[in-house]
C-alpha cells in the first residue's frame, strides 16, 4: 500500500469515527426514545445544533442561516448554540424562543466577553460558554474578523463561571487534564471538540473521549462532542463512548442552504430517526442507558 500522510484532522477524524462498527441486540428490544434531560430541562433528542458564527441570509431569504437554524432547533426542541457574534445579532437569536447556548470568544478586550456573556443572560440564555480553542493563531494570538483574542487563565474561567447563573460551557476540550480543570473551575459541561480541524493531527474528539469520561467519573460535568457528526450513527457512537449529546457541524449546510428552517428540520429528523434506529436495533430504550457494549472497534 502506497504510503500517505494525513495532516487533516478533519479526515483522521472521519477515518476515526468510521472504525467503530455496530453490533445488533434484537430480542426484548423496544423502539427506543431519544428525550434527554439536561439541567432540568426535557429535549427531544440528544442532537444539538452547532456554535456557527457568520452566516447570512441565503438564497435573498430574510433571516439569516443563524436565525433559520435557531428556529429550527426551536421547533424541534432540540439544544441550539451560537458563536461570535455582536450583541444585536444575538438578540436576534434570542428572539427565536431557541434554548440558546452563546459561544463567546476569548476576545483580548475582556470587557467585551463580560458584557456578550451578561447580555445572553439578560436575554434568557440556557447556557453561556467560551471556545477556548481559539486563542492561539499561527502568528502567536489570533485575530478572528478584526478582534484580537488572548489567552484565558484559570482565574479568568473561574470568574466568568462565577459571574452567572447559568451553565457553564467549555468549548474545545481535548484531553483528559483540561477536563478535570473544567470540573475543578466548576464548569457545567464541556465540548470535547477540535473546532472543526484547527490542530494538526489533532486527536479525534472519540478517541480521547472514554478516558475524559473516565476522569469526569463522579463529576458534575455533561459532554458533548463534536466534529464531523453527520449521521444517527455518528451520535449514537459518541453515546457509547461516553458523551450525553453530540452537535451536528458542517454537515447540516447544504440543508440550511438549500431548505432553510424546513430543511433544517428534515435534516435533523433524519438523524434523530437514525439514532433512534440503531438505538433499537441495539437494544437500548434511551439515551442514557447507551453504553458501549454494542460497538466494535475493527
Ligand atoms: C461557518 C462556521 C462558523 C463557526 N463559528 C464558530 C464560533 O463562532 N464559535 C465556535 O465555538 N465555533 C465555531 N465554529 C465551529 C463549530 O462550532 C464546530 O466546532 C465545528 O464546525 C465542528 O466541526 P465539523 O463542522 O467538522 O462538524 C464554526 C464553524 C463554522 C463552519
Amino acid at each position: 500500500m502506497a504510503y500517505s500522510r494525513i495532516s487533516d484532522a478533519n479526515e483522521i477524524t472521519e477515518r476515526y469515527m468510521d472504525s467503530f462498527l455496530i453490533k445488533e441486540r434484537l430480542i426484548d428490544s423496544v423502539v427506543a426514545d431519544t428525550e434527554i434531560e439536561l439541567f432540568g430541562t426535557k429535549f427531544s433528542s440528544p442532537v444539538m445544533m452547532p456554535a456557527f458564527s457568520h452566516l447570512k441570509e441565503f438564497g435573498g431569504r430574510k433571516l439569516t442561516g443563524l436565525e433559520e437554524y435557531s428556529i429550527a432547533a426551536k421547533n424541534m426542541n432540540i439544544l441550539n448554540f451560537v458563536g461570535m457574534m455582536e450583541n444585536d445579532m444575538y438578540k436576534r437569536i434570542a428572539d427565536t424562543g431557541a434554548k440558546t447556548v452563546r459561544i463567546v470568544k476569548p476576545y483580548a478586550d475582556n470587557i467585551k466577553v463580560r458584557d456578550q456573556m451578561k447580555y445572553a443572560e439578560d436575554e434568557g440564555a440556557f447556557g453561556i460558554g467560551m471556545d477556548i480553542d481559539h486563542i492561539f493563531g499561527n502568528e502567536g494570538l489570533d485575530v478572528v474578523v478584526g478582534e484580537l483574542m488572548t489567552v484565558q487563565t484559570s482565574e479568568m474561567i473561574r470568574s466568568y463561571i462565577e459571574s452567572t447563573k447559568l451553565p457553564f460551557f467549555v468549548k474545545g476540550v481535548l484531553s483528559e487534564e483540561e477536563a478535570v480543570k473544567c470540573a475543578d473551575l466548576g464548569a457545567k459541561a464541556i465540548i470535547v471538540s477540535h473546532h472543526h480541524g484547527r490542530l494538526p493531527y489533532a486527536v479525534p474528539p472519540l478517541m480521547v473521549l472514554p478516558s475524559i469520561k473516565k476522569a469526569l467519573q463522579g463529576r458534575d460535568v455533561k459532554i458533548i462532542v463534536d466534529c464531523g457528526i453527520s449521521s444517527g450513527a455518528d451520535v449514537y457512537k459518541c453515546l457509547a463512548l461516553g458523551a450525553d449529546a453530540a452537535a451536528v457541524g458542517r454537515a447540516m449546510l447544504p440543508s440550511l442552504e438549500e431548505g432553510g428552517i424546513e430543511g433544517m428540520e428534515k435534516f435533523i429528523t433524519k438523524v434523530n430517526n437514525e439514532l433512534r434506529f440503531i438505538m433499537s436495533c441495539t437494544g437500548f430504550e434511551t439515551v442514557s442507558q447507551i453504553d458501549d457494549s454494542c460497538i466494535v472497534k475493527t
